[in-house]
């Protein structure tokens, strides 16, 4: 059905390696201290209704550091003799929950086949955790995500007084280990990479086969299905966000998921679809006209995102702060409205954060990290300094115009009513500059007039 848009993909990359995450793991250790106990939650299952479970996704912090994506997981490590030990609470063989549930590796599997120490059942989490706790000085764990671990961790501080009265230990602090692992899951592996651009290489044939299909009349949701099938049809586990559809004037709502309105003759269509390949995400966006030829307006307000959008990735090189793109594109496109009369200030009124016309058409910034999640983690300013780029790192650059003519706030000029363009990649930092890892997907005026509509 889409043969061709898996040969464009290509080959699935080679699955992360055991000692990768091992390594991944000692790297957070070498920063601890001998008597912490690290616990990596995961968030609890969710019912949607009677009988039926949302679909789970563990936290990315533990598949950062196991890879293992089975609901009821809990990591837990401390060191024994100057070495750290992992113990992965799993859920444990079980014939009947099989039966209706589906396999599970158990905790045999996990040791075989995991980066853990021990396994254990994880119905024992709570004995076996409570022990831990009484022979730590420090916990880190993250708290919010898993609500049953929060309470054993808050009555071992609570009981701790006592504790150390009785047996000398127990937990005294607490400290959320979130920014030491983001910090590493800011600089991406060469493993990682690969999955990434797997990834964006999905997610570019779903917008192509999108494009295709696109004519006066279709469905937003049918477009929906298209990109969703495709996703699955190439062994992703499907959407990494809810896709944004918006044809006219729901292309101007930033975050429109609705994705329930006609396609009519004369809009802009704006897609932003990325999809989630072994925990890592894509996160592109294209603009296209539904009838297949950008009209003058169009290609006006078009050109010029992309114009910024390629000046902001020409800023995405090691050593530049992370807003550099940011800081391009903004520039880039108020020159362009001021040459298209849409503003009347000059350039440096323009860009001004409280009173510059250009945030009234472009309102949002240029990127963000994206890694396991596609907001991913790791801190902008630290110490409020802008952070520099780093090999490894991966942002997206996604400048954007937005003419709604439904907005009470602003008077949209009529040439451009209800033109929405945003253009958006995966952009990751090398020695030898960027490296858009969504460069399959089309983007050029003339690459996407050839393709929209000829499915
Ligand atoms: N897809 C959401 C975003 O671009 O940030
Ligand atoms: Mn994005
Ligand atoms: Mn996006």
């Amino acid at each position: 059905m889409w043969e061709d848009s898996l040969r464009a993909v290509g080959a699935e990359p080679a699955v992360l390696s055991v000692e990768e995450y091992r390594a991944r793991q000692q790297r957070i250790f070498s920063q601890l201290r001998p008597d912490d106990l690290l616990i990596i939650t995961a968030p609890q299952e969710s019912t949607r209704s009677n009988d039926v479970q949302y679909p789970y996704r563990s936290s990315s912090d533990l598949l950062y550091l196991t890879g293992w994506a089975d609901p009821e997981a809990t990591m837990i490590a401390h060191s024994e003799q100057g070495k750290w030990l992992v113990t992965l609470f799993v859920q444990p063989k079980d014939v009947l929950m099989e039966i209706w549930e589906g396999r599970r590796p158990g905790t045999e599997g996990a040791v075989a086949e995991w980066a853990v120490d021990c396994a254990e059942s994880h119905s024992d989490l709570k004995s076996i955790l409570d022990e831990r706790l009484s022979k730590c000085t420090r916990v880190l764990v993250k708290t919010g995500v898993d609500y049953d671990i929060d309470e054993i961790v808050t009555e071992a501080l609570q009981a701790n007084s006592r504790a150390r009265q009785r047996y000398g230990s127990g937990p005294i602090s607490i400290e959320d280990p979130s920014r030491r692992i983001s910090e590493l899951r800011l600089r991406k592996s060469e493993g990682e990479i690969s999955q990434m651009r797997h990834s964006a290489k999905v997610a570019s044939q779903a917008h192509i086969q999108a494009m295709k299909n696109t004519r006066p009349g279709v469905g937003e949701w049918q477009l929906e299905g298209v990109i969703e099938g495709l996703f699955k049809y190439a062994r992703t586990s499907g959407t990494a966000y809810p896709c944004i559809i918006g044809s006219g004037d729901n292309a101007t709502v930033l975050h429109y998921t609705v994705n329930d309105d006609i396609c009519e003759d004369g809009e802009i269509l704006l897609i932003d679809a990325g999809c989630e390949y072994r925990g890592y995400a894509s996160d592109i966006t294209r603009s296209w006209p539904v009838n297949g030829k950008f009209s003058e307006a169009q290609t006006e307000i078009y050109q010029l995102v992309l114009d910024s959008q390629l000046a902001a990735i020409d800023k995405c090189r090691i050593g530049n702060p992370y807003d550099a793109p940011h800081e391009e594109a903004r520039r880039v496109l108020a020159e362009g409205l001021i040459n298209l009369g849409i503003i009347t200030q000059t350039l440096e009124e323009a860009l001004d954060p409280e009173n510059g016309e250009l945030k009234k058409w472009y309102m949002h910034n240029t990127g963000h990290w994206i890694g396991l999640d596609v907001h991913d983690v790791g801190v902008y300013r630290p110490d409020d300094e802008a952070r520099v780029f780093e090999e490894g790192m991966v942002i997206t650059v996604e400048p954007g115009l937005y003419f709604g003519s439904w907005r009470p706030d602003v008077e949209c000029p009529p040439r451009y009513s209800d033109i929405g363009i945003r253009i958006e990649d995966d952009v990751l930092i090398t020695t030898d500059g960027p490296d858009v890892l969504s460069s399959d997907c089309p983007k050029t005026i003339v690459e996407i007039e050839a393709i929209v509509g000829t499915a």
